[in-house]
């Protein structure tokens, strides 16, 4: 890992001019000095991204596939080295980050067969001296802004289907988890990704390098996963060049439990939506919503199972729930419980923070509206279970935000579900399933949780152009 200390990656390694230090959020202790890319970088890898993709776009959809198949033989074979690097840069449970890198592996795999399958369309004449075609093309050199919260797997869910597509990408990863991205563009060109396909750019600021791809009109799409405040900036931004553009941004997911539910099971969906990644994933639950006849027994079971997570270091094989990421994110955990248990809110388990960077899985009852944990998204360890009587109600409820990522409801009854899941006003629905991202299923969001979809044959969508072409016969 020391080799990737103060260098980037465009079609080659890089010496950067400045550099800055990331810290493990687990013991504060330095894991090393990124590169610090700015707008002189930022031009150097478009003028290196366009000229890639002159040439990556010319090759086959099968060439391509052989390299993505490479690049995700690799990341297996480097899976534990890249977890415990994933661990040490951003805190998350080494058995999680295992399963984040094969979730990350699953996106290379996945897209190098689909990019076989890219087909255009053979369109019916209107004139028998003329054939109508539309054929797909990649859309050209794209700039990807990756999270530190999943710092593998947001990283292949776009750069595979960019790549897959016959686009170049240059990456800039959150300045927390910057030596994850290294670490898998120097795989992909180990894998013959040709020189500056695929480039990572670290930036502690990344103003100026984002605005050097805002200004070129040869970066044709922007795709980030992050803040609804970002994103919002960034889709002013594109508009200049007019830009294509997907945005994953933030949620703020309610989990409908109803009385025909079952219990135990119920539990063990919830849990495993809102605890993992000490509830740092866009998608984790942030307000569970339990019907009252099934209320009481409900928080009983929950909290036996709160109380049963191991908080600990997240290199242990052991530990369940790792530390918040770094001191801002457990300033707002601790603000919004502060909040609620000041607004009369009570913490059947936990309700603290430990020594570090380290919070309590908690679980509150008696929130109401109003309360800062249900105006937005907390991002850690956090449940806050709230009583409803009716469906109607429930969907009310659950639909009274202006984000729409995902949501999540448990039952056993199918008509509901299906109706519940209807009338959710979400891009994702998880129905008796607390975690529902796979590599071959649309992600993402709606409302002001985003626009485009990630995964499966949408999110190559993403990276292609169609073009019309008419030809004469005479
Ligand atoms: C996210 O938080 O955006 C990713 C979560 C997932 O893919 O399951």
């Amino acid at each position: 890992m020391d080799h990737l200390h103060g260098r980037y990656l465009t079609d080659g390694w890089h010496e950067a001019r400045a550099s800055f230090e990331t810290v493990s959020p687990a013991t504060g202790e330095p894991v090393g000095r990124a590169a610090d890319c700015g707008l002189d970088e930022g031009r150097q890898a478009i003028e290196i991204a366009w000229a890639a993709f002159e040439r990556w776009r010319t090759t086959t959809a099968f060439e391509r596939a052989g390299v993505l198949r490479r690049w995700h033989g690799l990341m297996l074979e480097h899976l534990d080295e890249l977890a415990r690097l994933m661990v040490r840069e951003m805190g998350k449970p080494l058995r999680e980050a295992r399963g984040e890198v094969a979730y990350a592996a699953s996106f290379v795999e996945w897209y190098a067969e689909e990019g076989k399958r890219t087909y255009g369309s053979w369109v019916p004449t209107h004139a028998a001296h003329k054939r109508l075609l539309a054929i797909r093309q990649p859309v050209g050199p794209t700039y990807a802004v990756t999270p530190w919260n999943f710092p593998a797997a947001m990283l292949t869910r776009k750069a595979a289907p960019a790549l897959a597509a016959g686009c170049s990408m240059i990456v800039k990863p959150a300045e927390q988890t910057p030596f994850t991205a290294l670490r898998l563009g120097e795989l992909w060109a180990e894998a013959g990704g040709p020189p500056g396909t695929l480039q990572v750019l670290p930036a502690l600021d990344p103003v100026p390098l984002t605005r050097a791809m805002m200004d070129d009109p040869r970066v044709r799409k922007i795709t980030f996963t992050g803040s609804t405040e970002v994103g919002r900036l960034l889709y002013r931004q594109a508009a200049d060049t007019i830009k294509k553009l997907s945005l994953e941004l933030g949620g703020h997911a309610p989990y409908l439990v109803f009385d025909d539910a079952d219990l135990e099971r119920s539990v063990r969906e919830v849990v495993a939506c809102k605890f993992r990644n000490a509830g740092q994933t866009c998608v984790c639950t942030n307000r569970i919503y339990v019907q009252e006849g099934i209320h009481d027994a409900f928080v009983a079971a929950f909290a036996r199972a709160v109380g049963d997570l191991r908080v600990g270091d997240p290199m242990s094989e052991d530990t369940d729930v790792g530390p918040l990421v770094d001191a801002q994110g457990l300033a707002k955990v601790e603000d919004h419980v502060a909040d609620a248990l000041a607004r009369g809110a009570r913490a059947v388990v936990g309700g603290g923070r430990r020594e570090g960077l380290y919070f309590d899985p908690t679980l509150l009852v008696g929130v109401t509206q109003g309360m800062k944990l249900l105006e937005e998204e907390t991002f850690g360890p956090v449940a806050p279970v709230l009583r409803f009587a009716t469906e109607d109600e429930a969907i009310a409820r659950a639909n009274a935000t202006p984000y729409g990522l995902a949501a999540y409801l448990y039952t056993n009854d199918l008509a509901r579900a299906m109706r519940v899941a209807e009338a959710l006003e979400y891009g994702i629905v998880g129905v008796n399933d607390g975690v529902p991202g796979v590599a071959h299923a649309p992600f993402g969001g709606v409302k002001q949780s985003g626009i485009g979809r990630e995964g499966g044959p949408w999110g190559i969508e993403e990276y292609l152009e169609t073009k019309y072409v008419s030809l004469g016969i005479g």
